[in-house]
């Protein structure tokens, strides 16, 4: 089959399942008055008691090691990029808001993911100021040239490698903030541990609907939806900040990304553990009936986490201190 006519085909598939998104959207997405918002987890500055409030938090705050404020910073900069992640997602074939504030499910979907999304960067963005730890210009600077530089997960505007993009990463940030709120938690900072906990939460609803929709067009399209998945695991998913830059560092996101690495906040091992668990989830073993093309595919990805684990244990990486421009240069 033609590459083009391949894509129709998706398309199809696409539209084919936004009834069943539009009837799931309730479970997926939270209405807003049952929403947290950043400001339920921030003191409140217009009562008398602020300084009090604001106090205890750079008190607490205090206890934060340095290699732990380095993962976080570089988290909170991954959230705040969500406009290039929007662009992206609203290009993905069949699921764009053609309007800007189209009814279709798709386009509901991709907005109340967004601004769900928004509230994770503000929340982060607020707590590190108020902290008083971090240098807030050179955090903001890197925010600047990250959304300067864009993000290009190698999915084209395909909605399969899309949502197999999307399914994996909402995993990963799970993965990353619970373990920060984790690591928060055993420092002393019980608020940081609240809050890395309540986004984490949402991370986890929206990898339940996008792996949700992979299943859907897994049953709709096995074939195709096979190969995609292969396709993405040989592409790599990486991370939507890794062209980060602060302007003068050129290996910034290798840096922080071995801070979090050896926190163990997200590690090669959680990387085949995300491909183990989506496999298991969209049953890859049990797929029958698939052309020789997507047989193959199948295959590579029913071993695909264990050559990764295979990876991990002789994965070793730099160790020594680093210094980050988000802490005056001190070095973790
Ligand atoms: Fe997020
Ligand atoms: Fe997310």
């Amino acid at each position: 089959m033609s590459e083009e006519k391949m894509y129709n085909s998706r398309f199809e598939v696409i539209k084919s399942i936004e009834g069943f998104v539009g009837e799931n959207l309730p479970s997926l997405l939270k209405p807003v008055d049952e929403s947290w918002q950043p400001s339920d987890f921030l003191p409140d500055m217009t009562k008398e008691s602020w300084q009090d409030e604001l106090k205890e938090i750079r008190e607490r705050a205090k206890e934060i090691p340095d290699e732990l404020l380095v993962v976080l910073v570089g988290d909170m900069v991954t959230e705040e990029a969500l406009p290039s992640y929007k662009t992206w997602l609203n290009r993905l074939e069949g699921i764009t808001d053609v309007t800007g504030a189209s009814s279709s499910a798709w386009a509901k979907w991709s907005r109340g993911w967004t601004s769900e999304e928004n509230r994770h960067g503000d929340l982060l963005n607020k707590y590190l100021y108020l902290t008083g730890r971090v240098d807030m210009r050179a955090v903001e600077v890197t925010v600047h040239h990250l959304i300067n530089s864009g993000f290009d997960p190698q999915t084209g505007n395909d909605p399969y490698l899309g949502f197999i993009y999307t399914s994996f990463q909402e995993r990963a940030t799970k993965i990353s903030h619970s373990n920060v709120g984790r690591l928060a938690k055993k420092s002393g900072e019980t608020l940081l541990h609240k809050i890395c906990g309540i986004i984490a939460g949402d991370e986890a609803r929206h990898e339940k609907a996008y792996k949700l929709f992979m299943t859907k067009i897994f049953e709709a399209d096995p074939v195709y939806a096979v190969l995609s998945f292969a396709k993405m695991m040989r592409l790599k998913v990486t991370m939507p900040a890794h062209m980060m830059t602060d302007g003068k560092d050129k290996n910034l996101f290798t840096k922080f990304s071995n801070v979090a690495q050896r926190l163990e906040v997200y590690t090669v091992k959680d990387y085949a553990s995300i491909i183990k668990n989506l496999v298991e989830g969209w049953n890859i073993p049990a797929l029958k009936g698939l052309s020789d093309a997507a047989a193959k595919a199948q295959d590579y990805l029913c071993t695909l986490s264990e050559r990764y684990n295979a990876l991990a244990n002789r994965f070793s990486f730099a160790a020594n201190a680093e210094s980050f421009s988000w802490i005056y240069d001190r070095k973790v």
